[in-house]
């Protein structure tokens, strides 16, 4: 019998060829999941570099504080503003002074101190944004320094208007609230005399504009500045050409908007509306008191819609003038209706001493009504009746209350507050305060009257209305 093979043996050779038919097919295994692997990497790096390239967040913080912080916006170039934590928008700076949408994402060239971010345009400008002693408790401060690299940059800083309402800047002659309305070419930002140039800035007490997001812009006083207005758009402020000066501002804002009055100067009142809150302004139709109560009411309900239920609804004098001569007579239930106009927003009115030639007041008033002798006159001859002195005003001819007769005073006093507490409005606007209409008609002022006398009377009685008055004039 021929010896058979010892099982172990036989065994063997499958198990081994088994094995290394195993090892064969393991290896092209192993080596396809490595370059699965491989391959896998490379295309989540190349995705990863394609999306952030893609989905690459156009804003990049550059300097952030504690409650607020400075973005900078790829592609239009813009410097932000953000109060934290959520990002509320509170500031756009459109950046004109350098090729701002070219140069890299901006790199903090002040890498060794977190209160400062640098950047340097090549032979441009540089930019030197600070974290500052803050103005005043519960304020944040930013430091905005642009200085030049050639003596032929003109550096400029635009600030959007877009949903935020301006105030402060310096007077204009018909001055308006909030200045978003406004429009000048670029002027130096200096007191000027309305007077001799109607079409200048007046006078400029502090120069800093409120905005109502609660930020505020500041220059210090010895800054060399322009400032143009480009209404409902933005407002710039520049360096005057070929002087090679630096543009250095500061921009502040509150911590918590729903606590605290932002950035409001100490001068104004803690009730100054754009210290708190957006203004409104209604645009909508005027034909008739209830074609405006509709339309007051449709926009309080969008602005509800948009989650934006704080604020003032302004009305304009037209506007106001309309719901006057319906809701003036005061009754208990009107009294009780009255507050559920704009509700939960305030609603703020405007007034003017101007009344129209064709308004029912001024015609009332003609036929020995109540209002009777109110108004600014010619001074009679001898021996001849008063003409009233008519003027221009929105580009009406207007009668002017004399504000130098106390029974006239008193009437105007009394029919603001009745219409304030009629239409249930915090706050009343009066604008026209300036100017002087004699001067205007080249008609001898009486000496009462002379210069800004008109003015000076006016506001000083206008005061006496208390906390929700808010009067805005250019005197010279
Ligand atoms: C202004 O506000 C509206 C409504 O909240 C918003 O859709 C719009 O983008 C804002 N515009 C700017 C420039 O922030
Ligand atoms: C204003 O009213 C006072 C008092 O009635 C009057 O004496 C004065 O002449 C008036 N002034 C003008 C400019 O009409
Ligand atoms: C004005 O002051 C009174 C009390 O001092 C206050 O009740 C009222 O709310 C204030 N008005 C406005 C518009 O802030």
């Amino acid at each position: 019998d021929p010896p058979l093979p010892p099982p172990r043996h036989t065994g063997q050779i499958p198990e081994s060829t088994w094995t290394l038919g195993l090892r064969e097919m393991t290896e092209p295994w192993k080596g396809a999941v490595g370059c699965l692997g491989v391959a896998v990497f490379f295309a989540m790096t190349i995705g990863i570099i394609s999306w952030q390239a893609l989905e690459q967040s156009p804003e990049e913080w550059v300097l952030r504080g504690r409650d607020a912080g400075m973005l900078w916006e790829r592609g239009r170039g813009a410097l932000l503003l953000r109060a934290l934590p959520a990002g509320r928008p509170v500031l756009a700076i459109a950046v004109g002074s350098v090729p701002a949408t070219e140069p890299p994402p901006p790199r903090d060239r002040c890498w060794h101190d977190g209160g400062q971010f640098c950047y340097s345009w090549e032979e441009d400008a540089e930019l030197r944004l600070s974290l500052e002693p803050p103005a005043a408790p519960g304020t944040e401060c930013y430091g905005v320094r642009w200085t030049p690299l050639r003596p032929d940059v003109t550096l400029k800083d635009c600030f959007s208007m877009a949903n935020v309402s301006w105030y402060g800047g310096p007077s204009v002659r018909a001055q308006r609230w909030p200045l978003n309305g406004a429009e000048s070419p670029a002027q130096p930002l200096v007191s000027g005399n309305l007077g001799t140039n109607p079409d200048g800035f007046g006078p400029v007490l502090e120069r800093y504009f409120l905005g109502s997001t609660g930020v505020t812009v500041t220059v210090a006083p010895e800054v060399p500045l322009l400032l143009s207005l480009e209404s409902h758009r933005q407002f710039c402020l520049e360096t005057p050409a070929g002087r090679a000066e630096p543009l250095h501002y500061q921009l502040c804002v509150g911590g918590n908007p729903s606590t605290r009055p932002a950035g409001c100067p100490k001068h104004l009142t803690r009730n100054f509306p754009p210290c708190r809150s957006p203004i409104w302004r209604y645009h909508g139709p005027e034909a008739s008191a209830a074609k405006i109560k509709r339309g007051l009411r449709s926009l309080v309900r969008r602005l509800k819609r948009h989650r934006l239920q704080e604020g003032v609804v302004a009305l304009g004098e037209r506007g106001t003038a309309i719901l006057a001569a319906t809701d003036l007579v005061p009754s208990e239930r009107r009294k009780r209706q009255a507050p559920a106009l704009v509700e939960p927003l305030e609603l703020s009115i405007t007034l003017s001493p101007y009344a129209g030639v064709t308004s029912p007041l001024f015609l009332r008033s003609l036929r020995g009504g109540e209002a009777a002798g109110y108004w600014l006159s010619r001074q009679p001859r001898p021996g001849g009746s008063s003409i009233p002195l008519l003027t221009t005003w929105k580009g009406q001819l207007c009668a002017r209350l004399n504000v130098t007769s106390e029974a006239a005073l008193g009437w105007y006093l009394a029919r603001a507050r009745r219409l304030r507490q009629a239409l249930g409005a915090s706050y009343v606007v009066f604008e026209g305060v300036e100017g002087n209409s004699f001067l205007e008609q080249d008609v001898p002022a009486p000496a009462e009257l002379a210069g800004d006398g008109y003015t000076e009377v006016l506001v000083a009685a206008l005061a006496t209305l208390g906390n929700g008055t808010v009067i805005s004039a250019g005197t010279r």
